[in-house]
């Protein structure tokens, strides 16, 4: 089995790869053309409709990836590395991070850094459409609000709170404006200073903030209406969050929008990232409904490692990986320490995990000469003289069964338009005690469900753009 069938076309920026069957023992491999397209970092922020659905049981949005402004790859994973250490910092040592004043208390919120990979759905707040980026990093849901004294520039118009009669402060005596947002931002509100209404700061480290008062609002997603929903009403918000009107939050504790649409939605959602940057959409559904999965391979369950001090985040049990079929062996794996996030770009795994697939990917992948290290990626090759090149299957296993096969628009990151530096899109952390990340370009094509209630996710193969 020597060169595989495919085409590298250099100038315009189509890379067609072909994926090799995962098996190394060559005799019955199956073979499919896949093509990648990479980032035209031009702007294009909402062309296409802006589609919502219902089907029977479930609630349908359709997710774009919002480009704000051409970004440079390198600056891009500059911020991803950036986004890692603040997720890590936090994350290691909670409980003197809570204990500070500094503003990196609170948790980072996934895609800040990143506009040209962030992804967004557009949502009505008091019947005014607002697209906010989607985030399964945190819990608060947030947009700009009049009269803003501070607030960056966005697409839609602000939201008038004083203009909407469905909208209601929430007073600081409450619960919600103490334990749940505590629990969601690890900082409480304070009183306002006309002693009722609660104000909440979530800052992220870099600079980038939101500020306001909480509020209770209805909301329209995808034709279900939610009456009374708690949100962050921003009145100084700052940072790099493009051109949205704010930000959508999926975590795990109550005040997410997960937790407070159970009812409607029963604490489930899941959604598929579009593997283009323009022109494609994926879908973000609330809900379950059996329809969704007739284009997809059977979901397959891992639990949620619960981490009551790292309350927003979802952590999985990573037990294992194989390149090309052939499994890894690591100390790193199975330390209930992997977090599935929707911001972070590009997977980081323990040295110890990370060396031994290299050694594996470079060893299935050695007929190819290599090129020097990109920023974080330190795997990579010039494929500039190839007509077709043979990628091995990377797939990840967590505990209970469960698999994710890395979608071959996934396996690669092209540095290079014309190839000569093409990159593994997977990065060492520093030492093995850190935090492991499923990053958003390892989980496209996938269908990503989150079972808030049964403390599930699963993970099933679908061709979503
Ligand atoms: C908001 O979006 C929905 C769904 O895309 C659309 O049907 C509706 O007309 C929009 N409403 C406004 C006020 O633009
Ligand atoms: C909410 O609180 C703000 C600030 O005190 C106030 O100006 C506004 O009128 C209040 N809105 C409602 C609906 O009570
Ligand atoms: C994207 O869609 C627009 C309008 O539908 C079209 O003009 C453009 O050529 C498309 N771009 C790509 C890369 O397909
Ligand atoms: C992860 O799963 C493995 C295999 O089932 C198990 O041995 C290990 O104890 C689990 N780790 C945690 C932290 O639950
Ligand atoms: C990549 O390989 C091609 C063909 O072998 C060669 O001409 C080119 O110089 C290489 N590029 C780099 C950056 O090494």
């Amino acid at each position: 089995m020597a060169g595989l069938p495919i085409s590298l076309r250099h100038r315009i920026f189509l890379l067609l790869l072909l994926l090799v069957g995962s098996s190394v023992h060559c005799s019955r491999e199956t073979y499919s053309i896949h093509e990648l397209q990479w980032g035209k970092t031009s702007a294009s922020h909402s062309t296409s409709g802006r589609r919502a659905r219902r089907a029977a049981g479930a609630t349908i949005l359709e997710m774009r990836q919002h480009l704000q402004s051409p970004r440079s790859y390198l600056k891009l994973l500059i911020e991803d590395e950036a986004r890692v250490e603040s997720l890590q910092s936090r994350i290691k040592d909670p409980m003197e991070m809570e204990e500070s004043t500094s503003e990196a208390q609170v948790p980072l919120v996934s895609g800040i850094k990143l506009q040209t990979l962030n992804y967004v759905v557009t949502m009505g707040v008091g019947g005014k459409n607002m697209t906010v980026i989607v985030d399964t990093g945190s819990d608060l849901t947030w947009v700009q609000c009049k009269p803003c004294s501070y607030c960056y520039s966005q697409k839609d118009p602000l939201f008038d709170a004083s203009a909407s009669p469905s909208y209601h402060n929430i007073t600081c005596k409450s619960t919600t404006c103490y334990s749940l947002l505590r629990a969601a931002t690890g900082k409480a509100g304070v009183c306002g200073a006309d002693r009722s209404t609660c104000n909440y700061a979530l800052s992220y480290g870099d600079g980038s903030y939101t500020r306001g008062v909480l509020g209770r609002e209805r909301i329209d997603i995808g034709g279900t209406s939610i009456e009374g929903f708690i949100f962050g009403c921003g009145l100084r918000n700052h940072g790099l969050f493009g051109g949205t009107s704010g930000l959508m939050g999926l975590g795990r504790t109550q005040l997410s929008l997960v937790s407070q649409t159970t009812s409607q939605f029963g604490g489930f959602f899941s959604y598929c990232l579009p593997t283009r940057i323009l022109n494609s959409s994926g879908s973000l559904v609330l809900g379950d409904d059996p329809a969704l999965y007739k284009n997809s391979t059977p979901v397959s369950y891992t639990r949620m490692v619960s981490d009551p001090r790292q309350a927003p985040f979802y952590f999985l049990n990573l037990t294992g990986a194989s390149i090309g079929g052939v499994p890894l062996d690591a100390a790193g794996f199975s330390n209930g320490r992997t977090l599935i996030d929707s911001g972070t770009v590009i997977t980081r795994l323990p040295p110890s995990v990370y060396q031994t697939l290299k050694a594996e990917f470079v060893r299935q992948f050695s007929g190819y000469p290599p090129a020097p290290s990109f920023s974080i990626l330190d795997t990579c090759f010039n494929l500039s003289a190839y007509e077709e090149v043979k990628v091995p299957k990377v797939r990840f296993g967590f505990e209970g069964g469960a698999e994710m096969n890395v979608d071959v628009t996934g396996i690669f990151y092209l540095v290079k338009k014309d190839a000569s530096q093409v990159c593994l899109a997977i990065a060492s952390l520093q030492f093995d005690g850190q935090v492991g990340i499923i990053g958003n370009y390892q989980q496209k094509n996938q269908r990503v469900v989150y079972d808030t209630v049964a403390s599930r996710i699963g993970f099933a193969e679908e061709a979503c753009s």
